[in-house]
């Protein structure tokens, strides 16, 4: 099959509160977009979608050029995002090649997300399900609380933390953004409640998002024990 990869990195980088877009923000001398294209780069994908914010398209094309080689230019598509995230990867995926049966939509900001978790979805899409969405279990006690009320406890055993990529067969996942009516946590939920079945695949704690500057300084320990 060929493959996408839809690269979400439009983002404002609000929380995170560095003074502009988080992709562009660095982690070592390379930004979490130039940290996160690595591992993109190094899945078999015919094509790379980067979503960025207006007026950044340039730049981004520069980081997927230095993490590419200049020899893989033809292969990289980059398009301005939107004002949410169901927003960018519309316009992700309304540049996806016509020959194109899977995409995998990615969180810039899970820079460190290993290759066998690409490997792992990619594997499962359109043979398991027309969905996959790679997990961890939830290590925290889960309370319900309403107000300052604890009302109940959830059964942790059946929890877990969703992350990217996540893998869809195109046509299932073109279909179900056409029929979308309001903003969905993510693009698993999306396609499930277009009622298509959703299947997980085991996920990576490297994968964790990029949100807090907490999350920066764990990134920047990472990249330092693992230099490019
Ligand atoms: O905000 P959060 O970190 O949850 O966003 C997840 C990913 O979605 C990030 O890589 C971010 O750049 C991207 N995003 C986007 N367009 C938006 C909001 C978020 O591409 N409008």
């Amino acid at each position: 099959p060929r493959i996408a990869v839809v690269v979400v990195a439009a983002g404002s980088g609000t929380r995170l509160g560095a003074g502009g877009p988080k992709a562009f923000v660095g982690i070592d001398a390379h930004s979490v977009l130039r940290h996160a294209l690595n591992g993109v780069f190094a899945a078999p994908s015919a094509q790379v979608i980067l979503v960025v914010p207006a007026g950044r398209e340039g730049d981004a094309m520069t980081e997927a050029l230095s993490a590419a080689g200049e020899e893989r230019r033809d292969l990289v598509s980059v398009v301005a995002g939107g004002a949410t995230r169901q927003g960018s990867v519309a316009a992700g995926l309304a540049v996806v090649w016509p020959d194109i049966d899977i995409v995998l939509v990615h969180d810039a900001a899970r820079a460190f997300t290993p290759p066998d978790v690409f490997e792992r979805v990619i594997a499962a899409v359109g043979v398991e399900a027309p969905g996959v969405v790679p997990v961890l279990p939830v290590v925290d006690t889960i309370k319900r609380v309403v107000g300052d009320d604890v009302v109940g406890g959830v059964d942790r055993s059946e929890l877990t933390s969703a992350q990217t990529p996540q893998g869809f067969d195109r046509a299932v996942l073109d279909a179900a953004y056409r029929v979308a009516d309001r903003e969905h946590t993510d693009d698993a939920a999306l396609v499930a409640a277009a009622g298509h079945r959703i299947v997980a695949v085991e996920g990576d704690a490297a994968s964790f998002k990029i949100t807090t500057p907490a999350d920066l300084d764990r990134a920047r320990g990472l990249a330092a024990k693992h230099p490019p």
